[in-house]
């Protein structure tokens, strides 16, 4: 800024003072503070201005361009102050040791991956490996190799979700059965947990999605002997060495004898209670010898090997293990229900 010398007394005084001021300020709303009394719209300066008027034809000029070079002489200061506090004010922010530290909150397993974990491990101790296949199935692989044909009841349009593309959701973990069967030589041994579509309404028993865990045994001399014995182990190892589990006949297309398998309600120990509904046992899944018919679709030779297969409802097993009464709560991810599993 070009210097200049100030010839006006109060226009001395009012520098004087300024620098004084200034030499007092120490944070930056006290130079907010002073940048106001100098050059607010009320301020010194501005009634400086208006003092223009008094002053002599002859003075009016210079007084003019006096105040006005004291006006930018002060703004340049009292900005750089103002910048000066702001940066420290900002490095302040940046180590101010007394912020409380940032609260991290420590994750909780969902329920339905606690009991997924629980089956997994079961099985794993009874020599099964894990498989897995596609949610979006093929008819053959969710139905006709299942020895489920076109007109089959359990193809109904009610239970199943089809897709634009030909394709469905599958109603169930039993394709994966076919899917390795197609790829492996027996012996096998496989679990195929994951997730299974219908069109329902959920209610507090049912959800358009859910965990099945499929189960497959196929080898020379398996019997439905080992078929039980598996499915007790199962059952004790979640349920504890009481566990008692029940076969019922029933009829699966894909198995050849069926059954329906139960286990002792643990809430009761089978005397009987709202869970169980007074019966003292809990429905399962379905299981069963699989049918030579589906040995055909892969090419297993039904008069070499047998074997047995078995379903089950996760959520079921959750809900019991859980004594939770609504699968719908599985699902809203509501963290005050998820936490309390961790
Ligand atoms: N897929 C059947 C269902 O969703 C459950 C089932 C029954 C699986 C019998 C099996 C079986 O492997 O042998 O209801």
């Amino acid at each position: 800024m070009e210097k200049i010398s100030i010839t006006f007394v109060e226009l001395k005084e009012l520098v004087n003072n300024f620098f004084q001021d200034k030499s007092g300020i120490t944070n930056f709303n006290e130079a907010e503070k002073v940048r106001f009394k100098y050059l607010g719209r009320k301020g010194l300066i501005s009634s400086l201005f208006k003092k223009i008027k008094e002053k002599s034809p002859s003075e009016r000029a210079l007084f003019g361009k006096e105040l006005n070079f004291i006006k930018s002489l002060i703004k340049q200061e009292i900005e750089e102050k103002l910048v000066e506090f702001e940066k420290i004010s900002e490095k302040e922010e940046k180590i101010d040791i007394t912020l409380p530290g940032r609260k991290f909150f420590l994750g909780s397993k969902h329920p339905i991956n606690i009991i997924l974990e629980e089956i997994k491990d079961a099985f794993y101790s009874m020599g099964f490996e894990v498989a897995t296949g596609p949610e979006i199935e093929t008819d053959y692989y969710n139905f006709e190799a299942l020895n489920m044909p076109e007109n089959h009841p359990s193809r109904d349009l009610q239970d199943t979700l089809y897709l634009d593309s030909g394709g469905l959701l599958r109603t169930h973990t039993s394709p994966v059965q076919i899917r390795v069967m197609e790829k492996m030589k027996p012996p096998v041994r496989i679990i195929a947990p994951g997730r299974v579509f219908r069109k329902d309404t959920p209610d507090a028993t049912h959800s358009p999605v859910f965990y099945q865990v499929e189960g497959l045994c196929v080898d020379r001399d398996v019997s439905m002997a080992d078929l039980k014995g598996v499915i007790l182990s199962f059952a004790r190892h979640l349920f504890g060495r009481s566990a008692k589990v029940r076969f019922r006949p029933s009829f699966f297309p894909f198995t050849e004898p069926s059954a329906e398998y139960d286990f002792s309600c643990i809430l009761c120990r089978g005397k009987g209670c709202s869970v169980c509904k007074n019966t003292g046992w809990i429905e399962i899944s379905g299981a069963g010898m699989v049918d030579p018919e589906v040995f055909k679709f892969v090419g297993y030779d039904p008069e070499v090997f047998t074997g047995f297969a078995f379903g089950m409802g996760v959520e079921r097993i959750a809900m019991v293990k859980f004594e939770i009464d609504d699968i719908r709560l599985f699902y809203e991810n509501d963290l005050r229900f998820i936490k309390q599993f961790s």
